[in-house]
């Protein structure tokens, strides 16, 4: 998969070499490349931003530089090879980011990332390129951030680690709070490891009886309970045939 993040703090986006992210991408999985958006300014104080029309307060990122970038960054993934990109433009007035997003956008090949400060991009940027590929302006949450990079972040790894190959066990997903199968639209339940004993606290004797359809049902309890006092909401949401008759029971 290609990534392409224009940006005008490049270093914002350095975690992208830790961790997962950063193995996916020296194992070739992730073609990740950071570009800086003042490269693509020719005045001599590099300026991206501007003051609104209509007034008000705070800058708009201008159209000139994130035009140019963008026509670079396409052409040099068409002459490379890479097809059907998609632009996510990360906004807090964007569709909320969920997991079934980051499934969507982790099967397709290539993703140019717009993160904005200021007020936001001058908004014929997005009209111009929505032209030519697929928009997703996505928020990753009620609440606004400075900018967009951390937003980037968040997003790429929730796309990074659903690629075939990148997480080293594919089953680790497969119960992953928000992901579709058994456990559909509940939050994940607690987890436990070794010591058995940790300042007195033992472990759930289920775990450690080696019945694993007492352990599946001790699972999915947990799961409701947390579900239940955490998130209401996705209780309500799930189909009453999403619970047998044992659920019923808690
Ligand atoms: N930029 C600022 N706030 C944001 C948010 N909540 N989500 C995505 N991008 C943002």
């Amino acid at each position: 998969m290609r990534l392409d993040v224009v940006t005008i703090f490049p270093e914002y986006l350095e975690p992208l070499n830790v961790s997962l992210v950063g193995k996916a991408r020296a194992r070739g999985q992730l073609n990740l490349q950071v570009h800086d958006l003042r490269s693509w300014t020719h005045d001599r104080h590099n300026t991206v931003d501007d003051t609104p029309y209509g007034g008000g307060p705070g800058m708009v990122m201008k159209t000139e530089p994130w035009g140019e970038a963008l026509d670079e960054i396409l052409a040099d993934g068409y002459e490379a090879g890479v097809h059907t990109p998609a632009l996510i433009v990360p906004t807090p007035s964007g569709r909320p980011f969920t997991q079934e997003l980051a499934v969507h956008l982790s099967e397709r090949p290539w993703l140019i990332f717009t993160p904005a400060r200021y007020e936001g991009i001058d908004r014929r940027v997005v009209d111009e390129y929505a032209t030519r590929m697929p928009v997703y302006e996505v928020s990753i949450g009620d609440y606004v951030l400075a900018g967009g990079e951390a937003a980037v972040l968040v997003v790429t790894e929730a796309v990074a680690r659903l690629l075939p190959g990148v997480l080293g066990n594919a089953e680790s997903h497969r119960d992953d709070s928000f992901a579709p199968g058994a456990m559909a639209g509940l939050l994940e339940g607690p987890v436990h490891t070794k010591p058995p004993v940790w300042r007195s606290r033992g472990i759930p004797e289920v775990l450690l009886s080696g019945h694993h359809g007492k352990i599946a049902r001790w699972r999915r309890d947990e799961a409701l309970r947390r579900t239940t006092a955490n998130r209401p909401d996705l209780i309500e949401r799930c189909e009453p045939k999403a619970f047998d008759k044992k659920d019923r029971e808690m």
